[in-house]
């Protein structure tokens, strides 16, 4: 399972980066805004942080003004993800952008025959939402198995990209069905590491060991 991480947080993603645990970083304008940062500046940062490909989204509506954002983005490094989003519009600006050896990754989608089409308008990556499909109580985790299943039915080499993960049940959830990615917020891959039994036996552990007397070296 490839890691992305959700986030245009420089010092959030070097932290995971760090452990060999980054293949990827997504952002969205929502993300841009949290960080407070210049999207040039900081997509230019994470990229020469991290090899993998980093999407970036354009805002525009219009096909034309979508391409033309495209390239602009693409410009910054050569592992961009252009992000367009799963409209009519985002689709032709996909198939030009992805014609033109830019990496795709097709955004907002909310079902299987979305995927289908950004499948076929050659997208590298499909992001299928799972959070805000449970937000409004749709289950996110069909969507994914739905479209493993029509991919896989067809041989079509676009990549589920999980996105929209909210818990860490989520990413094992996803994982089950064989999504190619996810991607998550930091604090999510970060409480990945948690387990109450973990914590109990690191009591204990210490607590024993504290009786012993003894020091390692
Ligand atoms: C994906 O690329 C999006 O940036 C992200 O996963 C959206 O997540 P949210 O629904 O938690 O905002």
């Amino acid at each position: 399972m490839k890691f992305f991480v959700d986030t245009a947080d420089v010092d959030a993603i070097k932290e995971l980066n760090d452990l060999g645990m980054v293949d990827g970083v997504t952002t969205n304008p929502s993300l841009i805004l949290k960080a407070g940062r210049d999207i040039t500046e900081v997509t230019r940062e994470i990229c020469e942080l991290v090899d993998g490909p980093v999407s970036a989204e354009v805002v525009a509506e219009k096909a034309e003004d979508m391409i033309r954002e495209g390239k602009i983005l693409a410009k910054i490094a050569d592992n961009i993800a252009v992000k367009v989003p799963l409209t009519w519009d985002g689709l032709k600006a996909c198939r030009a952008l992805s014609d033109e050896g830019h990496m795709v990754n097709v955004t907002l989608c909310f079902s299987p025959a979305q995927a289908i089409l950004a499948a076929k308008a050659g997208a590298t990556f499909i992001s299928p939402f799972i959070g805000r499909l449970d937000d409004i109580h749709l289950d996110g985790i069909d969507l994914i198995a739905d479209i493993r299943e029509i991919y896989d039915n067809y041989g079509y080499e676009t990549q589920i990209l999980a996105a929209s993960i909210r818990t860490v049940n989520h990413i094992i959830e996803v994982g089950k069905i064989g999504t190619d990615v996810i991607t998550a917020p930091p604090a999510v891959i970060k409480s990945m590491v948690k387990h109450v039994l973990t914590d109990k036996g690191l009591e204990q552990f210490n607590a024993d060991w504290a009786k012993t007397g003894q020091k390692i070296g």
